[in-house]
């Protein structure tokens, strides 16, 4: 059933945004359980009252998300972790000081206070604080933990800016906060924390180098290193951040991404191109689209969504993209190229 989305502007430099009448508003259609996007530094969320069932629900709903995917809840204080979660090991303490609020989720046990949705029936439950002057005021008008994953519909990239959420979400939700582009443009850091031990479980923003400084050596989950080693098949059960067209990612030079593209394009399919300025070419190709330079991997983790949701439905009938080196930020960029690209890669040294 279709409904009507309230569209709220938000400016984020006006001060005292926890008393602003659009934050306020949209703040009492959370309490009331209904669903709300929202700007974080990483990518618009879709936020529910993490204790509400039929909050969550509606988030499922609207996303046409599998429910067997728990959420991230957000808090916009460590008092409200009280809400949440049963303990807080040292390291996760130490974890929270150095890089709270920003891009950082933390795998709790819960205490059962939230609804069994959020955590899709596990004993763990996902947390964050975003550094988003929005996202806090309206976690604190609120004054609940708000689950809220990525405002996309389930599959496709996720939101960076409002104009995204509109595309993929307008008609089934209350309402959304435009506050304009979010900062990082990839979704948190995941890890779990044990006694001694802290294991990444998604790649993000805060990268492994930014948290070995404060915890010493730090793992990647088994499943993850493997998901990146041997790519998913195509036609995997999840697809992810898939833009509207099959994307193939290409390794190695630029002058084997040029021949890569050309032999398509000689075929009589419409090509599209994801590069960066060093990768770009003049050649014949029907869209392309240039995400940054190569030196400069924020650049291109901010634009990578947006770049992604650029080829409109039928302009093109394949995307071809330049890879990244793995380490640091180039790490979670591989890491959601890989996924949007369905496990699709060629290689200059195969060739
Ligand atoms: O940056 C972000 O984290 C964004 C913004 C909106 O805050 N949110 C986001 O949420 O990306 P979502 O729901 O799209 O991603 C949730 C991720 C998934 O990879 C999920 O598997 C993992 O967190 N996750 C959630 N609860 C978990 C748990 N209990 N144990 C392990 N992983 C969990
Ligand atoms: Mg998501």
């Amino acid at each position: 059933m279709e409904q009507l989305t309230k569209q709220w502007i938000v400016d984020i430099s006006v001060d005292n945004l926890v008393s602003n009448s659009h934050i306020v508003e949209a703040a009492h259609e959370l309490v009331s359980q209904q669903v709300v996007a929202f700007p974080t530094e990483t990518v618009y969320g879709l936020g529910g009252n993490a204790t509400s069932d039929l909050a969550i629900e509606r988030i499922f709903e609207a996303k046409g998300r599998p429910a067997d995917n728990p959420l991230i809840v957000h808090i916009a204080e460590r008092a409200q972790l009280k809400d949440c979660v049963k303990e807080i090991p040292p390291l996760a303490d130490k974890l929270m000081s150095a890089f709270w609020p920003g891009p950082l989720t933390i795998v709790f046990k819960h205490n059962g206070n939230l609804s069994k949705r959020v955590t899709a029936g596990l004993s763990t439950v996902a947390v964050r604080m975003p550094d988003h002057p929005i996202a806090l005021a309206l976690i604190k008008a609120a004054g609940i933990p708000l689950a809220a994953p990525s405002a996309n519909r389930s599959g496709r990239p996720s939101p960076t800016l409002a104009s995204h959420v509109n595309e993929d979400l307008k008609g089934k939700i209350k309402g959304i906060i435009d506050g304009g582009a979010t900062g990082l443009g990839l979704e948190s850091t995941v890890v779990a924390c044990t006694e001694d031990k802290v294991t990444i479980l998604r790649p993000g923003g805060i990268t492994k180098e930014d948290l070995e400084a404060v915890c010493g050596h730090v793992f990647y989950d088994f499943a993850l290193k493997k998901e990146d080693e041997a790519p998913t098949s195509p036609g995997m059960k999840y697809v992810h951040y898939a833009p509207h067209a099959p994307l193939t990612l290409v390794e190695g030079t630029d002058a084997f991404l040029h021949k890569t593209a050309e032999a398509a394009y000689e075929k009589g399919l419409r090509v599209g191109l994801l590069v960066t300025y060093d990768y770009q070419f003049a050649t014949k190709v029907h869209k392309k689209v240039v995400m940054g330079s190569r030196d400069d991997l924020t650049t291109i983790a901010h634009n990578l969504y947006e770049a992604l949701r650029t080829f409109a439905e039928g302009e093109v009938d394949v995307i071809f993209s330049e890879v990244f080196p793995e380490h640091g930020l180039g790490r979670a960029i591989m890491n959601r190229l890989k996924k949007a690209a369905g496990g699709r890669m060629v290689t200059e040294s195969d060739n």
